[in-house]
């Protein structure tokens, strides 16, 4: 992998700028919202909620022209009632995040997603946003489609049981439209994304380590916010510089973010020659650029506080174990089972296609190091994460391969598969 890449706008940072932005006043614009599926989902859904979304283009402050997305907010509390079902599509932070701010609504609303999405457990946000008031009716008591009938909500305290940015990003949205105080307590640190950008927009929020406040009507003012580019995207390309040897790569404008960046920690215990270079903020996110060689690399082990800042990254790093010396054992990440696809069956599947030793555990797996790829038939499962996982690992094997339902990859990089063609080496 040689050459140089800008990964496409942070897919989790997009969704909560749109949503925020709708809630502002005024007007705020958006740089580099992420291009795919997902994000889209949210403006449509958005859209239906009579949010009035445009592009335009312009001149950056180094005369390049850039697209910026443009929201007129609505002012807090002041969604429409939709006239028809909320389509969250394949999108987990679109349906969970937005049901938050629909629960703080008055009105009925239905919203629902992609066959893969309706397997996705929503208990996990129902229990909280109706102890805030709201009534929320869902298939089999956890699954979309969700009715919700929102009104005025109260603030409440909430603990949360699993480690997950989105079922607390939407009690905070929630706690947005609530009387009084919203305080959320994480089991372990996940994204912050919600709290810089309540910050951003100039919401009440107070955090003190794994509790996060925030209170009700505080009013949100538009903003002028870049979005940095998504490093679970850039991901696919780190780890498919390691493993080709002659590789040198520089990865460009990618988030930083402490929280999302257990990923380049992870790889640097392994080995991996990379360096962090250029770090800035922009719109209260860190940025910076990423170098990387290819390299040898030893095997280690992901479990307990070090999963949920891995979550996103484990298909990919999974793929790059059975490559490494001494092979990758995960445990306690069995909330991987409920993420597009059931990520530990599906990387398991596909792995098993190509030769690999992988043996499956309910919470996670062990995969011995040292093993050569073959070529083999493969399958995205509907998902884009292992879609763009397989075919890194594809490239890496001996002999061809096809990876079925390839083009899900759209969810969250629309032109993965261009972007790879452009470094791979001939
Ligand atoms: C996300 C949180 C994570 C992650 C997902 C995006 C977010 O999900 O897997 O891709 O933007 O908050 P959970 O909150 O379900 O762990």
């Amino acid at each position: 992998m040689v050459g140089g890449l800008r990964p496409p706008g942070d897919k989790s940072i997009s969704h909560r700028y749109a949503l925020l932005g709708t809630m502002a006043e005024g007007e705020t614009s958006i740089r580099n919202y992420a291009p795919g599926a997902d994000c889209a989902s949210t403006l449509r859904c958005l859209g239906q909620l009579g949010a009035a979304i445009s592009r335009r283009r312009v001149n950056s402050s180094s005369g390049e022209p850039v697209e910026e997305l443009v929201l007129e907010g609505r002012g807090l509390g002041n969604l429409q009632s939709p006239r028809e079902t909320l389509d969250a599509g394949n999108s987990g932070s679109t349906i969970r995040m937005l049901s938050g701010l629909l629960a703080g609504h008055a009105f009925h609303s239905t919203i629902t997603g992609d066959e893969s999405l309706q397997r996705r457990p929503m208990k996990r946000i129902i229990e909280p946003l109706e102890q805030m008031g709201a009534s929320i009716h869902a298939r089999d008591e956890n699954f979309p489609p969700l009715q919700i009938d929102g009104r005025r909500l109260r603030g409440i305290e909430y603990q949360l049981p699993v480690a997950s940015a989105q079922v607390k990003s939407a009690i905070l949205l929630a706690g947005l439209l609530a009387d009084g105080q919203t305080t959320v307590t994480e089991p372990v640190a996940t994204r912050d994304h919600t709290e810089i950008a309540l910050a951003q927009f100039g919401a009440e929020v107070v955090r003190k380590s794994r509790v996060i406040s925030v209170r009700g009507g505080s009013n949100l003012r538009g903003q002028k916010l870049t979005v940095p580019g998504d490093i679970s995207s850039a991901t696919f390309f780190l780890c498919a510089a390691l493993l080709f040897p002659n590789s040198n790569l520089y990865l460009q404008d990618v988030g930083m973010n402490p929280t999302r960046t257990a990923v380049l920690d992870f790889l640097s215990s392994l080995g991996a020659p990379l360096k962090i270079l250029n770090i800035g903020e922009i719109s209260g996110e860190l940025v910076g650029d990423i170098h990387v060689m290819g390299g040898p690399l030893r095997g280690s082990r992901i479990e307990g506080p070090m999963v949920p800042g891995l979550i996103d990254e484990i298909p990919m790093l999974a793929v790059l174990g059975t490559c490494t010396s001494g092979g990758l054992s995960l445990r306690n990440a069995e909330e991987l089972r409920f993420k597009e696809s059931d990520r530990l069956a599906t990387v398991a599947e596909n792995l098993g296609r190509m030769g690999a030793r992988v043996e499956l555990h309910p919470d996670g797996f062990d995969i011995p190091g040292g093993q050569r790829l073959h070529g083999a038939e493969l399958d995205s499962f509907g998902d884009h994460r292992i879609a763009m996982a397989f075919t890194i690992a594809a490239l890496a094997a001996q002999g061809e391969s096809s990876l079925r339902n390839s083009e899900v990859a759209a969810v969250s990089f629309p032109d993965f598969f261009e972007r790879l063609e452009a470094v791979a080496e001939r």
